[in-house]
């Protein structure tokens, strides 16, 4: 039976009844880990973002996520499910007294092949299903603003997507997409790499032509594409050999906010103490903190079997408070809370050397100064991969450093002082070209889809 969080519901369409079918695909949508952007290239050649509404400011970055709550049902009927996306989610998720399940960076499960979908209370739902529901609103939102009923569009995909292994995996998550975008009501998708897109955004402010290396650095993934651009290039007509190589990580953000939970959030939730279990001194199972690091499945821990086995290690430890707090923050669904005070922390070292990491909720207080020095020793390992891609990307393609004209860093995690070091060191800090960091691949998708 259909509910209101089908991908495409009959009431949301008749929103848009009415409005011209435009033919063409001249819309783009950068479905990110993080944040989904739409772009239209208007008749006048203009660029035009959708904005949306959100803590009383208009945003063109749509959260990617949904937030599910279910209602009792009327005089012993079933229950009711409702469900919101994007910022309505995150409002709704905030104002209940009784937390529903958030759930968010789908773009990076969809290589998981034994990972179909996920309960909702009593549904079973796919990956495809609920990303469809989160592009499903985006369109209509699109569709309403820009005053077309949009069915066709040029989307964004990762070089690799998080967990890719190999070239099908890839093709299988592209497909995973691809279904995702007809749930949502899309009658034809054409796709593009998303450094190829950004490459497209760039490629308006240049009067020269020049090999770039895009690095479009997200919430899931990192990208890389060398790509002669210019005037003379789009007059003469684009081909293959202009783009000279692309390459990706699947890591990026998210794999950022990770080491900061395990390097300041658990130890704070006691991750370094020890219980009690007969007469031996045990340390602290790792298993509750792997759930932290994946912030976004702390809603998974919440069960009456976690709770037990915590209690029964908190009445045995060296340091109950510690056990007690992370017993609390699980019970009370405190994830996307701790992540807001994850990525604060996060953001505020991009122009800080130093910054305080602090999450209050009631009786649980966790306050500490980072210097942004130790968040880039926790990152190292991940920095270690993208420097690594980059170089392999350089030494496949046979390019040296110095015939790369220019570095086009995008996405929010480029904003990360750290990562924008790895270009320094390599092209100079003149080469670096910066800018539109949310919405460079939504634009570049537009104009891709103007030049199909
Ligand atoms: N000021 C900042 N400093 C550091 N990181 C930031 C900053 N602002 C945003 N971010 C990070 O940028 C990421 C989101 O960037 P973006 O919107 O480009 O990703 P996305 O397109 O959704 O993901 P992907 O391209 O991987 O699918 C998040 O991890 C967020 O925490
Ligand atoms: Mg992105």
């Amino acid at each position: 039976m259909p509910d209101s969080c089908d991908a495409a519901s009959a009431a949301k369409e008749r929103i848009i009844e009415g409005l011209p079918l435009r033919s063409t695909h001249h819309i783009g949508i950068d479905f990110g880990t993080t944040n989904t952007s739409i772009a239209g290239l208007m008749p006048d050649g203009s660029l035009q973002l959708a904005g949306f509404p959100f803590l009383g400011q208009l945003t063109a970055a749509y959260r990617s996520l949904l937030y599910f709550e279910q209602a009792p049902g009327k005089a012993g009927g079933l229950p009711s499910t409702f469900c919101w996306t994007g910022p309505a989610g995150i409002e709704h998720y905030l104002a209940a007294d009784s937390r529903g399940r958030l759930i968010q960076s789908l773009k990076s499960f969809l290589t998981t092949r034994n990972l179909e979908g996920t309960q909702i209370f009593e549904r079973k739902r796919t990956i495809e299903e609920l990303i469809g529901r989160i592009l499903s609103d985006v369109r209509l939102e699109a569709s309403r603003q820009f005053g077309l009923d949009i069915r066709h569009a040029t989307v964004g995909r990762p070089v690799h997507f998080v967990g890719a292994d190999s070239v099908a995996d890839d093709n299988y998550a592209e497909d995973r997409l691809a279904d995702a975008f007809s749930l949502a009501g899309f009658d034809t998708i054409a796709f593009e790499l998303e450094p190829v897109a950004a490459a497209y955004q760039y490629e308006t402010t240049l009067d020269h032509d020049e090999l770039i290396l895009i690095g479009d650095f997200g919430g899931g993934t990192s990208d890389f594409s060398l790509v002669n651009v210019g005037p003379s290039i789009r007059r003469r007509g684009r081909t293959d050999a202009d783009l000279v190589g692309n390459a990706g990580v699947g890591l990026a953000g998210d794999a950022f906010d990770a080491q900061i939970v395990r390097h300041l959030v658990s130890p704070a939730l006691g991750s370094k103490t020890w219980y009690r279990s007969m007469d031996k001194r045990l340390p602290m199972p790792a298993w509750p903190y792997a759930g932290l690091e994946r912030w976004h499945q702390l809603s998974f821990l919440k069960t009456n079997e976690v709770i037990e086995q915590l209690e029964v290690i908190k009445a045995q430890a060296l340091e109950p408070q510690m056990i007690d707090a992370l017993i609390y923050l699980i019970k009370y669904e405190l994830g996307y809370q701790l992540h807001q005070s994850v990525q604060k922390l996060k953001n505020a070292l991009s122009s800080a050397e130093e910054a305080e990491f602090e999450f209050v909720d009631g009786e649980l207080v966790i306050r500490e100064i980072v210097k942004r020095a130790d968040f880039e020793d926790w990152i190292a390992r991940e920095l270690g991969s993208i420097a690594r891609c980059v170089d392999g990307l350089l030494t496949s393609t046979r390019v040296a450093p110095a015939d790369v004209d220019a570095v086009f860093l995008t996405g929010g995690t480029s904003l990360v002082p750290a990562v924008r070091g790895i270009f320094e060191s390599r092209f100079g800090a003149g080469k670096i070209r910066t800018g539109n960091e949310f919405v460079s691949v939504a634009l570049g998708l537009a104009l891709r889809a103007g030049a199909h």
